[in-house]
């Protein structure tokens, strides 16, 4: 009660324009909290999750790209989603992660631009391309996205909502205006879950659908992986094999390095998300095994429009909520309750299909970096595809310092270019290390510069199975 005081106080302060916005989104937002406030025990029991049915998951070879003219048919039925709320902070940058240079000097954003550009000439279609934005990442976008105007990709931008952060201790917003540029910090974007209401509530769902759109494909503008995927529309759209899938969920085959991702499971005879932040401690263990789980959630995913706003409608939409307590830097404690976009599959006529590995290529750090960078990979048609010449399919594994390299900035000062990784496994780099030009990587390459030393790898330098440390070669 006292919560929803402060909040109507809160409305008075907005700006005229903004009030109606401000109220919708406040009510979201109370709705929200009182669930939070109520649902105390765990989301799911252990025991009641089910063995995935044999056919949960489709096996993308299974999949067939039909001929041109089909395809044109499809596409003329497609939107492309990506998901842009998101800063570049954890990479050291300001302002949208989308507008970080990741290849060739083209950004995320460049490079689906140019991948929807190459899809809409290959097949004269016009599959446009919407942006969910964040007040955090709007202002910046709209700037950004000027350039692409004469290009044959149709733009459409909304914004995701805006919610107020809650002090932990008091339970009260630490916002005291609704005018958020005089206290960014006191709000956020509750998570790429918001997208269902918000895109509903923008205009654009209905304006899409009613122009003849019938799925979307929603992906992490992070992911470079993420391109449309001819198989899958297929699956979804071919007029002579009409399905009734509403959703699907592009997973892939969990390795030890991604036991943290979101798996997908049966539950009360539904496909579902199951997140680690859902799952109880004593099952951590459990979770993580990649023989139980066999698959993580890639957040690609394909949804039917008019089943979005259907279950908008008939007041359907339910997600898990993810609480993210945060401390700042003077202190201050908060809680901001979030949803993830997956968690809506339970709503849905589901399935899930396991796709290869390389449609998840997200980069979220500077050694994600150095790989799309590198001659590992080959740019085509804003569509990166695993080199020829590597000899394996899989991609090194490489740690970088936090130290030194967790900074875009830093990484760039340190790399004069990137070396050539073709034949590289095994990356390790710490410490006050910097490289030349034209260095090659082979094998297990470890460079380990103790506090105080500082580490030059030379201009054309090739280290094949080499351990460099201090000032002690191997
Ligand atoms: P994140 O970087 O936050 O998530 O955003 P993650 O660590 O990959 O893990 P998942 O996918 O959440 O499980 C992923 C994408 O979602 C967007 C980001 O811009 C990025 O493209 N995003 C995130 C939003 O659009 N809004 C949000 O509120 C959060």
């Amino acid at each position: 009660l006292h919560l929803e005081r402060e909040l109507s106080q809160l409305i008075n302060t907005s700006e005229p324009h903004k009030t109606e916005t401000v109220t919708k989104e406040f009510n979201d937002f109370s709705l929200l909290f009182k669930r939070f406030l109520d649902e105390t025990g765990p989301s799911l029991s252990w025991d009641k999750i089910e063995k995935l049915p044999p056919d949960a998951v489709k096996n993308y070879d299974s999949l067939e790209v039909p001929t041109a003219d089909i395809i044109h048919q499809m596409l003329s039925k497609l939107v492309v989603v990506k998901l842009n709320g998101g800063l570049g902070t954890s990479m050291g940058c300001h302002g949208p992660k989308s507008v970080i240079t990741v290849r060739s000097n083209l950004t995320f954003l460049d490079l689906t631009v140019q991948q929807i550009e190459h899809l809409n000439k290959t097949y004269k279609v016009n599959v446009p391309l919407v942006l969910m934005n964040s007040f955090n990442t709007d202002e910046d976008t709209e700037k950004v996205i000027r350039k692409y105007r004469n290009l044959q990709v149709e733009i459409h931008t909304f914004n995701q909502s805006c919610y107020p952060r809650i002090n932990s201790d008091s339970l009260m917003p630490v916002a005291r205006t609704a005018v958020i540029n005089q206290q960014m910090e006191a709000w956020y974007p509750p998570g790429h879950g918001d997208f269902y209401r918000s895109f509903k509530n923008s205009g654009l769902l209905d304006k899409l659908v009613n122009a003849g759109r019938e799925y979307c494909f929603i992906s992490n503008i992070d992911n470079l992986g993420a391109t449309v995927d001819l198989g899958i529309l297929n699956l979804l759209l071919n007029p002579q094999q009409p399905s009734n899938h509403e959703f699907v969920m592009e997973v892939t085959d969990k390795t030890r390095a991604d036991v943290k991702g979101g798996t997908l499971i049966q539950y009360e005879g539904k496909l579902r998300l199951l997140e680690i932040a859902q799952v109880p401690n004593e099952h951590l263990d459990d979770f993580k095994s990649v023989k139980t789980f066999k698959y993580f959630n890639t957040n690609n995913l394909w949804i039917k429009l008019d089943a979005i706003q259907r279950v908008i409608e008939e007041d359907q939409l339910n997600m898990e909520i993810i609480v993210n307590n945060k401390t700042f830097d003077n202190g201050l404690k908060v809680i901001q309750l979030e949803t993830a976009v997956g968690a809506a599959m339970k709503c849905f006529k589901a399935i899930g299909i396991n796709v290869p590995r390389s449609r998840f290529l997200p980069v979220k750090k500077t050694s994600d970096l150095l790989l799309v960078m590198s001659n590992l990979y080959v740019l085509k048609n804003g569509s990166l595809a695993m080199s020829p010449q590597r000899m394996f399919a899989t991609t090194p594994l490489v740690k970088l310092g936090d130290n030194h390299f967790s900074k875009v900035k830093d990484f760039w000062r340190r790399f004069a270019n990137i070396p050539d990784i073709i034949e590289l496994d095994h990356l390790t780099v710490s410490g006050d290390v910097t490289f030349g030009k034209g260095v090659s990587l082979k094998g297990t390459v470890i460079i380990i510069a103790n506090h105080g030393d500082r580490i030059d790898i030379p201009s054309g330098a090739c280290l094949d199975n080499k351990i460099v440390s201090g000032n002690l070669r191997i």
